[in-house]
């Protein structure tokens, strides 16, 4: 039997409009904190497959999505390249080591090598993939990746930042550097994906979560077209796995996109009838209510009735613009995952 989110992926018609939500997993959710808890600490609870695969399926039951997204975060990645990753509570990610000349590039461990380290996560996937197969309710799994420039901003930077000046300055002074730290992740990225793929994800999405800080002039030269690489070899080898592309913030490159995927995840600032215009003829379309609309039912349901409106000759997958939020109440995220399907039941 075929999944209905997989379905929707390829452009399929399904009987109604699939959805699910970007970090759908976490603190929102109380079980998720008591998992947590058990493992200690978020990068404990990453490298416990037993445990991640529990808080993975948490949001199927809870909430009622039509698609699990695996449990881990995209900095496991450059953790096991080298960097030694660390969440610090109040603070988030922490690099203390972050790129700044070729030689702290070379010292990392690239390619193949780098991905096959990352045992725990094909671990979680492969007892998902097991798990939802023995459920027998058609529920996909998606796998996924930061997108090379999304990642590289952390191991360049050594944490968040607001200002991304560390890496603009070596964009501007020294793009060379930057796209050698570019290309080492993106041949990473493309076994991580391949070996994702091989333990069972039906589905993966590239998260560029920091794409708008990148000018538009500048964006496919250091971010998009290393996502098309990643996409043009997945595709060489595994065609029918959709390939979502989250590129977040760059409503200016509309008129650009191009590659090899399936679904392209449009965030909240983009209004989706001009997402529909340029690019619903060739992607199915993901997304895009405001997170924050999670913090009231009403303002829930007035977006999603609007998307199913402007939606509703289908290629179209419910989600939010962006993450949900810590603070938001489970009934509300229950409440909008229901009116999803009840605008577009069909
Ligand atoms: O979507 C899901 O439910 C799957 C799990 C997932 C997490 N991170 C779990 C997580 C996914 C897909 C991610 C991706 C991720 N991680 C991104 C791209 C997605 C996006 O939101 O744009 C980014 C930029 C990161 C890096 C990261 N991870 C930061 C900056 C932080 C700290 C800030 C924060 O939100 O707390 C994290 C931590 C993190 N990743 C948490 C979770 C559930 C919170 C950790 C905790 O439990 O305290």
């Amino acid at each position: 039997m075929s999944k209905i989110f997989v379905d929707a992926c390829l452009g399929k018609p399904t009987p109604y409009t699939p959805v699910w939500m970007m970090r759908q997993a976490g603190r929102y959710l109380p079980e998720y904190m008591a998992v947590r808890e058990k493992a200690g600490n978020f990068l404990n609870l990453c490298h416990d497959p037993q445990k991640a695969a529990e808080v993975t399926i948490q949001p199927l039951d809870i909430v009622g999505v039509d698609a699990a997204i695996l449990f881990s975060d995209i900095l496991v990645i450059p953790d096991e390249m080298g960097m030694d990753l660390e969440f610090i509570k109040g603070f988030g990610p922490k690099f203390h080591d972050p790129i700044a000349s070729q030689e702290d590039l070379d010292r990392l461990i690239g390619g193949k090598e780098a991905a096959d380290k990352l045992t725990y996560v094909y671990d979680t996937i492969k007892i998902l993939r097991e798990e939802l197969d023995n459920r027998g309710d058609e529920k996909a799994l998606i796998g996924f990746t930061g997108a090379p420039w999304t990642l590289a901003t952390y191991m360049i930077e050594g944490q968040g930042t607001k200002t991304y000046n560390v890496c603009k300055k070596m964009m501007y002074s020294n793009p060379e550097l930057l796209h050698n730290i570019l290309a080492k992740v993106t041949e990473v990225v493309k076994y991580y994906m391949e070996n994702q793929i091989k333990a069972g994800v039906d589905v993966v999405q590239i998260f560029d979560s920091w794409a708008s800080a990148i000018e538009p002039s500048k964006y496919d030269e250091f971010s998009w077209k290393y996502m098309v690489e990643i996409a043009d070899y997945l595709k060489s080898k595994y065609p029918h796995i959709p390939i979502i592309m989250f590129p977040k913030g760059i409503p200016a490159f509309l008129d650009q996109v191009y590659g090899n995927f399936d679904v392209f995840g449009v965030d909240w600032g983009t209004p989706m009838e001009l997402a529909k215009e340029k690019l619903g003829d060739k992607y199915v379309l993901q997304g895009n209510m405001e997170p924050c609309r999670l913090y009231n039912k009403e303002a829930t349901t007035e977006c999603v009735e609007s998307l199913a409106q402007i939606m509703k000759d289908g290629r179209h997958i419910f989600n939010l613009g962006h993450g949900i939020l810590p603070d938001v109440p489970v009934e509300n995220a229950i409440h909008f995952v229901n009116e999803c399907k009840r605008v577009s039941k069909r």
